[in-house]
């Protein structure tokens, strides 16, 4: 596949995640109606206001992550604006610790009770690791691994495309109640996002553009 493609398909998915969000939460379903009716027998009170306070700062910080991911895994922006590559690195850093705290949050209210809670903890613990895992990486200017690492942390972004699409799939298309078509979809997601970011990984290994430590100092990164 060629790397121009591959790009603009994580583009596109990536605003397609972004537009889901926003539309979701103040288009179709403004008060989360729907989304919370399947809420049921939780062990803490939910208070709908803040809730829904947290998740417009987590979708704000989702939306910064993906839009900060799309620029730095160009290497046409590495190569020409080093310095915003860095600067735009900073603000997803911020973004996936926004998003952490903010999941950290509604974790115990998730939907599918206290495994789904505990998936969604251990997921924000894994980003948070592989987060720190690539930050390391770039701080001995090892840029092939921290490319890697930071593929594989750009794929915590799609989470909530990715339990959505199992979701239509699963509730949708075969019919499952929404509560098991909910647990099953996060449980898809967590394999399914490390699978893509590993794929993704190779086919930019293959282009031969995935050791390419040159002299200026950084490697080529994902895409063109
Ligand atoms: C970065 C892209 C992300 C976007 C755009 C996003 C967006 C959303 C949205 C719109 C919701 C409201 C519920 C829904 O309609 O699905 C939500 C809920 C939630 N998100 Fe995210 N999210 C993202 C990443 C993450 C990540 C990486 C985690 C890590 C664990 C996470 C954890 C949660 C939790 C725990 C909830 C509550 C789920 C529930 O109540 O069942 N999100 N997210």
């Amino acid at each position: 596949m060629k790397l121009g493609r591959l790009y603009g398909g994580i583009v596109a998915v990536a605003i397609a995640s972004i537009l889901w969000a926003l539309l979701n939460r103040y288009v179709w379903d403004p008060g989360a109606a729907g989304f919370l009716s399947h809420k049921l027998g939780l062990k803490h009170t939910l208070e709908v206001p803040v809730w829904l306070t947290v998740l417009d700062v987590h979708i704000a910080f989702a939306s910064i992550a993906l839009l900060a991911g799309i620029i730095n895994i160009s290497s046409w922006i590495l190569r020409h604006y080093r310095n915003a590559h860095r600067i735009v690195g900073y603000a997803y850093l911020i973004s996936v610790v926004g998003v952490v705290l903010t999941s950290g949050y509604m974790a115990p209210y998730a939907t599918g009770g206290r495994t789904i809670s505990m998936m969604f903890n251990l997921w924000n613990l894994a980003w948070l690791a592989v987060t720190l895992t690539a930050y390391v990486y770039v701080k001995r200017k090892k840029f092939d691994m921290h490319r890697n690492w930071m593929i594989r942390n750009y794929a915590f972004c799609f989470t909530n495309l990715s339990i959505h699409l199992l979701l239509t799939l699963l509730s949708g298309v075969l019919g499952l109640e929404y509560v098991v078509a909910y647990t099953g979809s996060v449980i898809g997601t967590v394999i399914l996002l490390p699978l893509s970011a590993e794929a993704v990984i190779r086919t930019i290994r293959k282009t031969g553009m995935g050791s390419t430590n040159h002299a200026c100092g950084h490697s080529n990164d994902a895409v063109p």
